[in-house]
């Protein structure tokens, strides 16, 4: 046990301040909508006490290792093993766990060859209890959520956030509201949502609607907004990057690659980069790069068109659902992480996002289509000279290849794009095949098969 992650029983022990990204006001309490009193710009975690502490690196490395052998459920958890730089909890059955993080990291030899990047790897996030990255998230809010006494969970989501928001909620004895798009998330986010118990409504509207009425409900009643506005969101999530620079032994990759929607992940990662080199845990910082569809493109405009100073929304059309988001709220944060870590931005058609994620399938691994945009951004990145031959590249696979069939099931049958527009993609396309129930039948598709 490191003295932070401590508390004297009975005693409110807080490790952490709040701070407003705008006016750099701090306070030790946050209202509901998780805006600044002041000047209503976005809330982060910050740990003043981390000085007084005096975190010794070597120490703590060696805890978080330690902790990988003993059977109690937060140490098991790939998030709460690293609960020395999260907010504190008073007792460890606190923490509504589902095992969380522990994701795995791959190399990706065919993606290699593809990009001409050697040493490139991804980390699944979609390898979680739920299937994406939400999770890591989602067991630190819930938890705060639970110990400030809440009986009701709510979000807006584009489909992962919902399915993990009700999974937790359901695990934690508490209740779940859910607004998603109607019609513009996939099945099978939906139906988690509605297997654990959220009460779910689809709203005629798109995401950033969905998201402007929560902040609205979160004024008027009493229920905990699990949206990634709310920091303690982010700081469980920024726990994956101290994950991948245990995983590289504390090397850390020249790279790391997240798509972009409402821009939190990658903000809890660049924060995570930026608390790792502050407390001398690694001595260089990899660049961190943001990849949108081009139809969702708000940070790409916001960077070209004004410098990064204003926001410019934009109406998000995009087969990658999860990342159909035209408002992003927490924009200037992630402006924030790609200037002080020396990271890019970059737009993929829909096209690179079909072909990339066929060609993360053909690795055995998989993903959902807003993952891939992570290749299709690599392959950018490389012909503009900002990601060389030679450097270490990260990819931040964010869901499960399970979470869209439909996406998947449409590109291999050649539903997804005009006739002329798939030409290059053929090989790639894996269509099923119905026959007869004959031996023959079957032998001659094997023919045809070793053959093409
Ligand atoms: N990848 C996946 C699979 C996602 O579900 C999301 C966001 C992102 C990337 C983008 O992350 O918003 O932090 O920039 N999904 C949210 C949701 C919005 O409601 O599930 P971000």
């Amino acid at each position: 046990m490191s003295t932070l992650s401590t508390s004297t029983p009975g005693v409110r022990y807080l490790n952490y301040q709040f701070r407003c990204i705008g006016c750099g006001n701090t306070t030790e309490t946050a209202a509901q909508d998780f805006r600044c009193a002041n000047c209503g710009d976005l809330l982060e975690i910050t740990y003043p006490y981390w000085k007084e502490a005096k975190l010794d690196g070597a120490q703590v490395k060696f805890i978080w290792q330690d902790r990988k052998i003993s059977t109690s459920a937060v140490d098991l958890s790939g998030v709460w093993r690293f609960r020395d730089v999260l907010p504190v909890i008073e007792r460890e059955e606190q923490a509504i766990t589902l095992l969380e993080g522990n994701t795995p990291i791959y190399d990706l030899p065919r993606c290699s060859i593809i990009t001409g990047v050697t040493r490139l790897f991804a980390k699944h996030q979609g390898l979680n209890p739920t299937g994406s990255f939400k999770d890591t998230g989602m067991t630190v809010a819930a938890t705060f959520a639970r110990m400030s006494g809440f009986r009701w969970v709510a979000c807006a989501s584009t489909g992962n956030t919902s399915a993990s928001m009700a999974a937790y909620a359901a695990r934690g004895g508490m209740r779940s509201l859910v607004l998603v798009p109607e019609g513009k998330i996939s099945w099978s986010k939906l139906s988690q949502a509605l297997d654990y118990g959220a009460v779910t409504c689809q709203l005629r509207t798109d995401f950033d609607g969905c998201l402007k009425l929560l902040q609205e409900l979160v004024r008027k009643a009493p229920v905990y907004q699990l949206n990634s506005i709310n920091p303690f969101r982010l700081e469980g999530q920024k726990t994956l990057a101290f994950e991948l620079m245990e995983q590289f032994e504390w090397q850390p990759p020249d790279h790391i690659i997240l798509p972009g929607g409402n821009l939190g992940n990658s903000s809890a990662i660049g924060k995570a980069l930026l608390e790792m080199r502050d407390l001398g845990l690694m001595s260089t910082l990899p660049k961190l790069s943001i990849v949108q569809a081009e139809g969702a493109n708000a940070l790409v405009r916001t960077l070209r068109e004004t410098g990064g100073k204003q926001l410019i929304s934009v109406p998000a059309e995009t087969r990658a659902t999860a990342i159909r988001i035209g408002n992003p709220a927490s924009w200037k944060k992630a402006i924030h992480v790609l200037e002080a870590t020396g990271g890019a931005c970059e737009q993929v058609s829909e096209r690179e996002i079909a072909q990339a994620k066929a060609e993360i399938g053909a690795e055995g691994l998989g993903c959902e289509p807003a993952s891939a945009v992570t290749l299709a951004g690599l392959k950018k990145l490389v012909k503009r000279k900002f990601v060389k031959p030679d450097e270490t590249v990260v990819l931040v696979l964010t869901g499960n290849l399970l979470k869209d069939p439909d996406f998947t099931i449409d590109f291999h049958r050649g539903d997804m794009f005009a006739e002329k527009e798939t030409a290059g993609l053929n090989p790639l396309r894996h269509p099923p095949i119905v026959l007869d129930a004959s031996l023959d039948a079957v032998m001659r598709t094997l023919e045809q098969a070793e053959h093409s």
